[in-house]
């Protein structure tokens, strides 16, 4: 991950009919990594991404890409922007290739061989004169997908690009956004209401509730970065193992299995629980940490006022 964020939003802020629809949201977003964008329906999801193409207007607070503010030089800055926010017009009647000739020639500067690469990235060489109508929703998101690499942007942003694909279709853009911030170094924002696919696509997740962000994190702390673990240890005979815990940690919460005991933990008292099994001669066969999912954490974060996320 580079130093210098690609995209910056600062202080942004939205205010609609005296309602504040975004306020103060201020995060940064680097080439090669896939930046998520978490949040219930209405958090506000759509209106920022909105207003970092320039479909919106802002309020108060800016956006940068690529240094360039979007207010003061929109020109410049949505020259390194890709985005699909509503659905993507295509020609229904045309082929997957003249749709991006037509495309092309609008923006202007794209060679033959720039369109045949990018059809040949998103994987619809073998397709692309067929015509749209006949295409799958996952095929058509791909098109549109080609779309707005032509112009091979250093930014790409999807408003839930996942929405309405099935498993397949999901996991195949996820492939390709991953592709496209590792190999291709560019910064690629995808925003989504739901926690498992984001768990699975993104490096770092911004956590957007009402309007305000409420924790920007990297995706493997923000699942492991809790102060205590769940430690399940398998443990004979329970009932001593359950009694030598209550003696020496009255406050633990025990939850008892049928051949386990788990426990809410600091992770420093792992050994200790060990120590103090063996020393009673009790037998342990097994302990096993059970990483928390996002969704654990985020609960934790938002204190269980998760809204409408899956
Ligand atoms: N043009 C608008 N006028 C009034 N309210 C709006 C407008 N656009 C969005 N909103 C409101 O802003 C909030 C955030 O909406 P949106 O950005 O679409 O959320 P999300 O994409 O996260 O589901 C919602 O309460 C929505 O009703
Ligand atoms: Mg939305």
């Amino acid at each position: 991950m580079e130093s210098k964020p690609i995209v910056s939003i600062e202080n942004l802020t939205k205010v609609i009919k005296g309602r504040t629809i975004i306020d103060d949201l201020s995060f940064d977003v680097y080439r090669g990594e896939v930046f998520g964008f978490l949040g219930p329906n209405g958090a506000g999801k759509t209106t920022t991404i909105r207003m970092i193409v320039g479909l919106m207007s802002i309020t108060s607070g800016d956006i940068k890409i690529d240094g360039f503010s979007i207010q003061k030089n929109f020109e410049k800055a949505v020259q390194s922007v890709g985005a699909i926010v509503e659905n993507p017009e295509m020609y229904k009647f045309l082929s997957g290739y003249q749709n991006l000739q037509q495309y092309a020639r609008m923006v202007g500067g794209v060679s033959k061989a720039k369109i045949d690469e990018i059809v040949d990235l998103v994987g619809l060489s073998e397709r692309i004169d067929d015509k749209v109508k006949t295409y799958s929703l996952g095929m058509r998101q791909r098109l549109g997908l080609a779309q707005c690499l032509l112009h091979d942007p250093a930014v790409l942003i999807l408003d839930e690009p996942t929405n309405g694909l099935d498993p397949a279709g999901i996991r195949e853009i996820r492939d390709y956004l991953r592709f496209l911030a590792k190999e291709k170094n560019m910064a690629v924002i995808v925003s989504s209401h739901i926690l498992s696919e984001m768990e699975m696509m993104c490096d770092r997740i911004g956590i957007i509730q009402n309007g305000k962000l409420v924790d920007v994190q990297q995706v493997k702390e923000f699942v492991q970065g809790a102060a205590e673990t769940i430690v399940e240890f398998e443990v004979t005979p329970l009932p001593q193992a359950i009694s030598v815990l209550g003696e020496r940690y009255p406050n633990l919460s025990i939850q008892k299995g049928e051949r386990t005991i788990t426990l809410t933990i600091a992770k420093e008292l792992i050994p200790d629980i060990i120590k103090a099994f063996v020393h009673t001669d009790l037998k342990v066969y097994g302990v096993r940490e059970l990483t928390k999912t996002l969704e654990d954490r985020f609960l934790e974060i938002t204190k269980g006022d998760g809204g409408k996320i899956l």
